[in-house]
């Protein structure tokens, strides 16, 4: 007889949600939470709280990743099926970017405690440090320390945009864990994501299987000129670093505008002049760039040319560039038999979908390391994400959730 399905609770899964969500509220709308601020360290708290309200068994470990554990029956050998995300923000976020796949492994850890049962392995609700990658880079760190991609050390003495030590404010907020990272091994690995772009929305669907995520290259550019009078100077004599910085920022875009669609993505999304005034030619502009291609050879093609440019272009306004790497991923081909899974769910339920590849950066991929690993997106209204206009719909919600649940109780069936 095959056991009964279990149900998800929709009702506590929104509800967690939207609590969430009021942490870090801006007083202008959004939320943020940026990775070990005070803010980051009360949404923690909270979900640290409901684990443990669900008698999962708590584990912090040294670059700070929580994991919330309802023990199995033994009936698979003692690695957990792990179901992850983040719940660190961007300035201004939505409610739902990371947030959403963390409190869906809650509520399917949930569903199997309000059922009295216990799934033959144990489940690990995950949620990771530092995803965003915004106040220290690179973007992923917790995930990627726990798949041995980054040095534990590495990681705890990273300098932060506003000059803090990682390892500092991880343990100022009290999540310096003791547990060693990936002593936690999982199974395998399910993340549900909002899409946070528009293809599903666009083409009427209700899930997306994810099976690759697109490669990203971020760096940091710094041009040194010279400061001089902006009324005397005569245009041919200045070093003008603000202007080749937007030289870059022009080419870039020039770069991409011929690439056909799915293909290389470029954004600088931050960009500081000094000395930062009105009739002051600037010595210095520091901006970064972020390259994402869900092909290698074309990502590191778009890398090429972007620092042939570089050289050309010092060259040519009498300026000194710097470039310093701040994350490079490969593209990632997600497990097959996990996206079959994923896509036998969201069939099984009823659910219209599509396979397709993400464009935002996940956890997921850092553990597709050390475990197989696949996502299940849900639609994003009008593609809109890292905003506080950040929308799903709760339908859509729940749906998403229910699929994961449905992936994990079938996975665990099979096992
Ligand atoms: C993470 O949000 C990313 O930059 O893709
Ligand atoms: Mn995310
Ligand atoms: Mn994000």
């Amino acid at each position: 007889m095959p056991e009964p399905t279990l149900a998800l609770d929709a009702a506590r899964l929104l509800a967690d949600i939207r609590a969430l969500g009021a942490v870090g509220a801006d007083p202008g709308g959004g939320r943020t939470r940026i990775a070990l601020s005070d803010a980051d360290q009360a949404g923690r708290d909270l979900l640290v709280r409901w684990m443990r309200e669900l008698g999962l068994q708590v584990h912090i470990d040294r670059i700070g990743n929580v994991f919330g554990i309802l023990p199995g029956s033994g009936g698979g050998d003692a690695r957990p099926l792990m179901i992850g995300s983040h719940i660190d923000t961007v300035r201004h976020a939505g409610a739902l970017d990371g947030c959403y796949g963390v409190l869906a492994g809650l509520a399917v850890a949930r569903a199997y405690r309000s059922a009295g049962r216990t799934p033959r392995r144990p489940i690990a609700v995950a949620a990771f440090t530092n995803e965003e990658g915004v106040r220290y880079q690179p973007d992923m760190m917790g995930s990627l320390v726990f798949a041995g991609g980054l040095s534990l050390d590495a990681a705890l003495a990273t300098v932060g945009t506003d000059g803090t030590r990682l390892g500092e404010e991880l343990a100022r907020i009290g999540y310096a864990g003791d547990l060693a990272p990936g002593a936690i091994a999982p199974h395998a690995y399910l993340e549900l994501h909002i899409e946070q772009g528009p293809v599903l929305e666009a083409e009427g669907l209700q899930i997306g299987v994810v099976e690759r995520l697109q490669g990203i290259s971020w760096q940091r550019i710094t041009v040194h000129g010279t400061a001089n009078h902006a009324g005397t100077t005569p245009t041919r004599l200045r070093h003008d670093a603000g202007y080749a910085a937007c030289a870059v920022v022009a080419f870039l875009r020039e770069q991409v505008a011929s690439a056909a669609p799915g293909s290389t993505l470029a954004t600088t999304g931050s960009l500081r002049l000094a000395p930062d005034l009105i009739n002051v030619i600037p010595r210095q502009a520091t901006f970064t760039v972020d390259l994402r291609d869900p092909d290698e050879a074309r990502l590191q093609a778009a890398e090429q040319q972007l620092a042939d440019f570089l050289v050309q272009l010092a060259e040519r306004e009498g300026v000194v560039i710097e470039t310093e790497r701040l994350a490079r991923f490969a593209p990632v081909v997600f497990d097959a038999g996990l996206a079959d899974a994923i896509e036998a769910s969201a069939r099984r339920l009823g659910c219209t979908h599509r396979r397709m590849t993400s464009g935002a950066g996940h956890d997921a991929q850092m553990v597709a390391r050390i475990a197989p690993a696949a996502m299940i997106f849900v639609p994003s209204q009008g593609g809109i994400s890292h905003n506080p206009r950040e929308h799903t719909d709760d339908a859509q919600l729940v749906l998403g959730a229910q699929v994961l649940l449905d992936v994990v109780q079938h996975h665990l069936a099979a096992d």
